[in-house]
């Protein structure tokens, strides 16, 4: 897998193949979706219908808790890639350390469904960097990332470090908070300066960390252009301090 682009399309709540087959038209190649979304099968089709060539594509599925026990990896990957319907993924994550993870084990399974060409490479979501280390730990294959919760209201400078230390990309998830970020006032300052939205704000600041990708979500085309286009809007130094110093914090996706 090359690295991957700035800005890549999440899928939590896309129940409908033409807005996959739109995000690809207009130049998406990276499709983040879970089994827990409950709609490999929407990806799938979309993908299949876009005409765009699967290599081209990195295409990233997470394992929910229920099948990370070391005896479910294997079939739980199998039925994330028949529901998609494709031979491999690019990226396959450990959604949460939780059910039946086990860092030892799941890792084990995970290198032995690595090893079939099942996946292409492994990577985590919602790790703590001490997580994040016992799993590499057990891993002789590198972990490609961690997807975390990271967007204006809950940031994440401390990961970075440690992301670069330990040569991982940082895969922002829920940039846009929710929604959330449409009623910040430092982003509505910044956005007015730059004749621009507080999402494209929000997506540029993520943007302007090394080794940091988002996943926006989204539906309409032009949601889904004014996103991607977000990473080309170059913030100033003050925008981004700006930003980092909103002393509020809102948390999603709490453990
Ligand atoms: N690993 C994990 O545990 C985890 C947890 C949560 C999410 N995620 C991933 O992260 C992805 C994104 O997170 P999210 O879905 O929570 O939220 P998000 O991307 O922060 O926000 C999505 C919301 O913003 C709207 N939106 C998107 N672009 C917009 C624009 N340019 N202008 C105005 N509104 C816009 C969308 O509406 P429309 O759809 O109407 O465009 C949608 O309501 C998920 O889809 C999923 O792939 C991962």
């Amino acid at each position: 897998m090359d690295t991957l682009p700035p800005v890549g399309l999440g899928t939590m709540g896309v129940e409908d193949p033409s807005v996959v087959e739109t995000a690809l038209d207009v130049g998406y190649r990276h499709l983040d979706t879970a089994q827990i979304y409950e709609n490999e099968a929407v990806v799938g089709e979309g993908l299949a219908a876009s005409g765009v060539p699967r290599e081209d594509v990195t295409l990233a599925t997470k394992l929910w808790i229920d099948s990370l026990a070391p005896e479910d990896v294997a079939a739980g990957t199998r039925a994330s890639l028949d529901r998609l319907g494709v031979e491999s993924v690019d990226l396959l994550y450990v959604h949460r350390p939780r059910g039946g993870y086990d860092p030892e084990g799941t890792m084990a399974a995970l290198e032995d469904v690595l090893d079939a060409g099942l996946t292409d490479a492994v990577a985590v979501s919602n790790f703590t960097p001490a997580q994040y280390e016992a799993a590499a730990a057990h891993l002789d294959a590198p972990l490609l990332a961690n997807q975390v919760e990271f967007h204006p209201l809950f940031r994440q400078e401390r990961l970075l470090d440690h992301a670069a230390e330990h040569d991982y990309t940082v895969v922002a998830y829920s940039p846009l908070a929710g929604g959330e970020v449409f009623e910040i006032p430092e982003l509505q300052a910044i956005a007015e300066k730059h004749d621009t939205t507080e999402a494209a704000v929000s997506i540029a600041w993520l943007c302007q960390y090394d080794r940091v990708v988002t996943i926006p979500k989204a539906s309409s085309r032009e949601h889904l252009e004014a996103n991607r286009a977000a990473a080309d809007l170059t913030l100033d130094p003050e925008d981004v301090e700006r930003i980092e110093g909103i002393d509020r914090e809102v948390e999603l996706f709490p453990e």
